[in-house]
């Protein structure tokens, strides 16, 4: 009798969240970027967009070299997604672009501990 109320409350929950279709769902839904187009060809950012960041960050904090091209910022920028507050989701969002995939491939980052997963309030 209690397992049951739980199933049926955690069902609620889930559908209510709308984690019910990724359950359904064979691929990720990935949101749409804002701008035009991305720093590199999207089939390559696909596959490799881990590497692109790691060296981006390594000619940052090794080199000094600050550029735009391949910056975190930029991503979480041009990939923001609004909530229903019409503000960008955070990486705590299924929506957002980084964690729709990652949930889906189970991949875990920590570069949100210490980077905004949002645009940046612009002063
Ligand atoms: C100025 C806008 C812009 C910036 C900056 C940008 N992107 Fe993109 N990105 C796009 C667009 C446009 C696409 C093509 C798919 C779409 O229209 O959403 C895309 C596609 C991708 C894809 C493939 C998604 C898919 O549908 O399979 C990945 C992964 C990606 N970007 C990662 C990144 C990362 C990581 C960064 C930062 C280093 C970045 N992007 C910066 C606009 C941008
Ligand atoms: C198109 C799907 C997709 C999108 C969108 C995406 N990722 Fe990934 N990401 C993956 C997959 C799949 C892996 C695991 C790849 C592997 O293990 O070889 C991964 C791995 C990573 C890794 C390496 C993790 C590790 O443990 O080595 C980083 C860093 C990363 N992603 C950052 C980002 C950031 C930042 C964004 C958003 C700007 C983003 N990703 C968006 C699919 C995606
Ligand atoms: C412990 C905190 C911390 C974590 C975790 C972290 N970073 Fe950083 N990162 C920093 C700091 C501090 C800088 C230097 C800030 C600056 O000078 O802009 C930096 C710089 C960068 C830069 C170069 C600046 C830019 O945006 O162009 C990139 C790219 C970057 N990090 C990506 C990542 C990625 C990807 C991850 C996750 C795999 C990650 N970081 C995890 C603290 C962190």
């Amino acid at each position: 009798m209690k397992a049951s109320w739980l199933i049926a409350l955690l069902a609620m929950l889930v559908a209510g969240l709308g984690w019910g279709p990724a359950f359904a769902d064979p691929f990720p839904t990935i949101p749409k970027a804002k701008g035009e187009r991305c720093v590199e060809d999207p089939q390559y950012m696909r596959r490799n967009h881990m590497d692109v960041l790691r060296h981006q960050r390594d000619d940052t904090m090794r080199l000094g070299i600050r550029t735009t091209k391949h910056s975190l910022k930029e991503c979480v920028s041009c990939h923001a997604v609004d909530g229903k507050d019409g503000k960008p989701v955070t990486v705590k969002s299924r929506q957002h672009f980084c964690a729709s995939c990652h949930e889906f491939a189970a991949v875990d980052i920590d570069c949100f501990a210490c980077h905004a997963s949002t645009p940046e309030a612009k002063r």
